[in-house]
């Protein structure tokens, strides 16, 4: 949608273009052209609101010289983790910042906690290269920051809520759908590069998926009931992050935390947080200023879980594994 604003704009010469317009036009709300629109401002585009006249973008403001990182995109028909290739370019000082390495398949597609990520054709396998000025600390809630970018993205192309589970699952009408693996190479208090990999289950059957996974996992195809033009959903999805990055450079994770807990599926509700072989079970009381999550146990104690995968509402009383479960 970042795309279709911004080229609308754009042929409007320097001229204003109403809200009213631009939401008839795309076939959304005028809310949701304004979030888009704070978004690209955000992200660096020069575009001007004036209340009774919509939005423009100033002539000869080169908007589209803007963008906060380039996005060139190498694409591979194969590739065994879009994340490694990354590395691999970058090492080889082939690829910079901003760039995105696409993969149309993955033979060992990696998933959180060095598990298995279900990578065939259909799907949108990704990893994009940022080399922000942060110190390694800074960069940890990055990654609930892509979560929000992803679920923001998609929301576009499904009828269902799109949520996130702490930290970085992307849910699709309650299933999962899409996922984060966020990697950092960093000396001392200097970052050399993020790579935030990016896999969504965009036209898959949930055929494809072991059996044991197909009640958890979802695509964007299942719940649209149609397939999907995997460009225009990079673009979107790519859009959203880039703005998200740049907002997230200049102000950290403060303004993000109140947006991941808006679009959080299980907060203020019992679950379940397991980390390897131990588990805590309490009340969610949202993410931290850290990003860390703040779980009321039942004595009363408020513990801060750093990292662990959450179940909740049935995941709760199937007991089992659920706790080891991928996708
Ligand atoms: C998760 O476990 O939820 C994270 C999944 C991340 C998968 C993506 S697909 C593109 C990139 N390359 C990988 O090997 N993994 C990430």
């Amino acid at each position: 949608m970042r795309e279709r604003i911004l080229t609308r704009l754009q042929r409007a010469a320097g001229e204003y273009v109403s809200g009213e317009e631009l939401a008839a036009e795309l076939g959304v709300s005028r809310t949701a052209v304004w979030k888009r629109v704070a978004e690209l401002k955000a992200a660096g585009y020069p575009i001007e609101s004036c209340t009774r006249l919509g939005y423009r973008l100033p002539p000869g403001a080169g908007a589209l010289d803007a963008p906060l990182f380039a996005g060139r995109c190498i694409r591979v028909e194969e590739t065994d983790s879009t994340n490694r290739l990354a590395r691999e370019l970058w090492e080889a000082g082939a690829i910079g910042h901003g760039d995105v390495v696409v993969a149309v398949r993955q033979t060992q597609g990696r998933g959180r906690r060095g598990r298995r990520w279900e990578s065939p054709p259909g799907g949108l396998w990704f990893s994009l290269l940022l080399r922000p000025s942060l110190a390694p600390a800074q960069v940890a809630p990055f990654s609930l920051v892509c979560a929000v970018a992803v679920a923001e993205a998609l929301q576009c192309f499904v009828p269902v809520p799109v949520q996130v589970k702490w930290p970085n699952d992307v849910l699709v009408g309650g299933r999962k759908a899409a996922g984060v693996l966020l990697e950092m190479q960093a000396e001392f208090d200097r970052i050399e590069y993020v790579i935030a990999g990016i896999g969504i289950n965009v036209n898959l059957d949930r055929e494809v998926f072991p059996a044991p996974l197909r009640g958890l996992v979802t695509s964007l195809q299942a719940e649209a009931g149609a397939p999907l033009p995997l460009e225009t959903v990079l673009q979107e999805v790519l859009g959203g992050l880039q703005a998200c990055y740049g907002e997230f450079v200049a102000s950290g994770w403060p303004p993000f935390r109140r947006r991941f807990h808006r679009l959080c599926a299980h907060r203020g509700r019992l679950i379940r947080v397991c980390q390897g072989g131990s588990r805590l079970e309490g009340i969610d009381e949202g993410v931290d200023a850290d990003g860390c999550l703040r779980l009321r146990l039942d004595d009363g104690r408020l513990v801060r879980v750093a990292a662990g995968d959450v179940v909740f509402d049935s995941g709760l009383d199937a007991g089992g594994d659920e706790c080891t479960s991928s996708g």
